[in-house]
C-alpha cells in the first residue's frame, strides 16, 4: 500500500510532469509512510547505495511482508529463474562477464561500433517512410521500431516474430510498475504466463542456432564462446529475454522523450540540426533530465542499514529515484534547466555500481544517430500536443504517441 506522495507519483494524472513531486519528496530523502516501500529520492544517497554490497537486487531478500507492492515474484521464478538484474555477486558478475564476451570488451571491441552501418540503415528507411509529414507519430513510426530492430538484429531474433513477443516484453515492462489500481492476481498470472511464452519462444531459438549459428550473440551465448564458463540452458534463456526486454522498452522512450525535450527547446533542437557534434554531450544531458527508467523498485538491504539517519530493517523494499537524483539541486546547478553544455553531468540515467546499464553504449549510439538524423531531416518540425499521452507505466516512463508535424521530410 501506498499513501499521499506514493501515491501522487504512481498516479497516471501526474506521469506528464512528476518532478514537482520529486522536489516534494527530497525534503524527506529517505521517505516512509510507516507501511510502503524506503524510498530515497537524493542524488548522493541514491548514488552511495547503488555501491552499497549490503543492498540486495534479488527479490528473495526481501522479507515476507515486503513483498507485497510487487506481488509474483514466486510465480515468476517458476516459469524462468531471475536474470542478473535481479542477483547478487557472485552470480550476477559471473553472468553479466559472460553476457560481456559477445557484445562489448575486451573479446568483442568491435561489436557496437560495427553496428553503425546497420543503425544508420534503418534510421535512414524509417525516416524515409514517414509519409504524410502533416500527420506523424514519432513512437509507432520511428522511436519504437528502431530499437526493436537493432536488438533482434543483435540477439539473432527474427524481426517477423516481433508482433508475438511485443505482447509478451509490454507485459513484463508492465510488471515493474507498482500501479496501485492493477489487480495483483490478474497481474501476476499474466506476468507468469508471458515469461513462461517468452522462455519457450526463445528456447526453439536458441535450440535453433545450436544447430546454425550465425554471427548474433545468441548464437555465441549458446555455444559458450570458447570461454572456460558456460551458462545453463535456463541461464541463458533469463539472460535472452533480460536482453530482449531491456533493448525493448528503454530506448524508444529516450529517443521520444529527447524529441519531445527538443521540440520544447527549438534553439537546441536548430544548434543540432547545425552542430551534429554536440549529440553525444546532448544524449547525456536527456539522461538527466528526461531519464526512461525513473526509478528503481526492487533492492533490499541484506542487514539493518542507516542512511541520512534513517534505520532501513533488512529485507525491506527500497525504492531509489533516479530521475530525482538527477534533478537534486545539491547535486547539480540550475537541475530543471535543459542544458547540453552542462560540463558535470554525472546522471543516474543509466544506474551506477555494479548493475549499471550493460546495454549503455548502444542505447548512446542509436539516441545519437536517431535524435541527430530527425534534426537534420525534419523540416521546421512541430509538436502537435503537448504533453503527449503518456503510457501507464511509471518506472519506464515516455509517451505512447508523439504526435508532430513537419513542413517537409528532407532527402
Ligand atoms: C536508453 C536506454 C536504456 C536505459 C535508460 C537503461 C537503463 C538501465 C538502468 C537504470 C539499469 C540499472 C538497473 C539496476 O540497477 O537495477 C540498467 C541495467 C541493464 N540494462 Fe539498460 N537501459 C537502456 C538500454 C538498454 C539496452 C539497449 C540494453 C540491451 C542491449 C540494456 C540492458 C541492460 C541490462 C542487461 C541491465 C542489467 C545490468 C546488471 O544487472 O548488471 N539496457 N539499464
Amino acid at each position: 500500500m501506498t499513501h499521499g506522495i506514493l501515491s501522487d507519483i504512481l498516479d497516471y494524472a501526474n506521469r506528464a510532469n512528476p518532478y514537482p513531486l520529486y522536489e516534494e519528496l527530497r525534503k524527506t530523502p529517505v521517505f516512509h509512510d510507516g507501511s510502503g516501500p524506503y524510498v530515497v529520492s537524493t542524488y548522493y544517497e541514491i548514488q552511495s547505495l547503488l555501491h552499497d554490497p549490503r543492498l540486495s537486487s534479488d527479490s528473495r531478500n526481501l522479507a515476507a511482508t515486503a513483498k507485497d507492492p510487487l506481488a509474483g515474484e514466486a510465480e515468476e521464478e517458476a516459469a524462468l529463474p531471475p536474470s542478473f538484474l535481479k542477483l547478487d555477486p557472485p552470480e550476477h558478475d559471473r553472468l553479466r562477464r559472460m553476457t560481456n564476451r559477445p557484445f562489448g570488451p575486451p573479446h568483442s571491441p568491435h561489436r557496437v561500433d560495427g553496428m553503425r552501418g546497420d543503425l544508420r540503415a534503418i534510421v535512414t528507411g524509417l525516416i524515409d517512410d514517414l509519409g504524410d509529414p502533416g500527420q506523424i507519430d514519432l513512437v509507432d513510426q520511428f522511436a519504437y521500431p528502431f530499437p526493436v530492430t537493432m536488438i533482434c538484429r543483435l540477439l539473432g531474433v527474427p524481426r517477423e516474430d516481433e508482433p508475438r513477443f511485443h505482447v509478451w516484453a509490454d507485459t513484463l515492462a508492465a510488471s515493474l510498475d507498482p500501479d496501485p489500481d492493477a489487480d495483483p492476481a490478474e497481474r501476476q498470472r499474466k506476468t507468469h504466463d508471458s515469461r513462461m511464452e517468452l522462455g519457450m519462444y526463445l528456447a526453439g531459438l536458441i535450440e535453433e542456432r545450436r544447430k546454425n549459428p550465425g554471427d548474433d550473440m545468441l548464437s555465441q551465448l549458446a555455444a559458450g564462446h570458447g570461454q572456460d564458463e558456460s551458462m545453463s540452458t535456463m541461464e541463458l534463456l533469463s539472460t535472452a529475454a533480460l536482453l530482449l526486454i531491456a533493448g525493448h522498452e528503454t530506448t524508444v522512450n529516450l529517443i521520444t522523450n529527447g524529441m519531445l525535450t527538443l521540440l520544447r527547446n527549438p534553439d537546441v533542437l536548430e544548434r543540432l540540426r547545425r552542430e551534429p557534434t554536440i549529440a553525444a554531450p546532448l544524449v547525456e544531458e536527456l539522461l538527466r533530465f528526461e531519464p526512461p527508467v525513473q526509478l528503481l523498485p526492487q533492492r533490499t538491504p541484506l542487514v539493518d542499514i542507516e542512511v541520512r539517519g534513517v534505520t532501513i530493517p533488512k529485507g525491506s523494499s527500497m525504492w531509489l529515484i533516479l530521475a530525482s537524483g538527477n534533478r537534486d539541486p545539491q547535486r547539480f546547478e540550475n537541475p530543471d534547466r535543459f542544458d547540453p553544455d552542462r560540463r558535470d553531468v554525472q546522471h543516474l540515467g543509466l544506474g551506477s555500481g555494479i548493475h549499471s546499464c550493460f546495454g549503455a553504449p548502444l542505447a548512446r549510439l542509436e539516441a545519437q544517430l536517431a535524435l541527430t538524423e530527425l534534426a537534420r531531416r525534419l523540416h521546421n518540425p512541430r509538436l502537435l500536443e503537448d504533453p503527449p499521452p503518456y503510457r501507464q507505466n511509471a518506472v519506464l516512463r515516455g509517451p505512447r504517441h508523439l504526435r508532430i508535424a513537419c513542413d517537409e521530410v528532407r532527402a
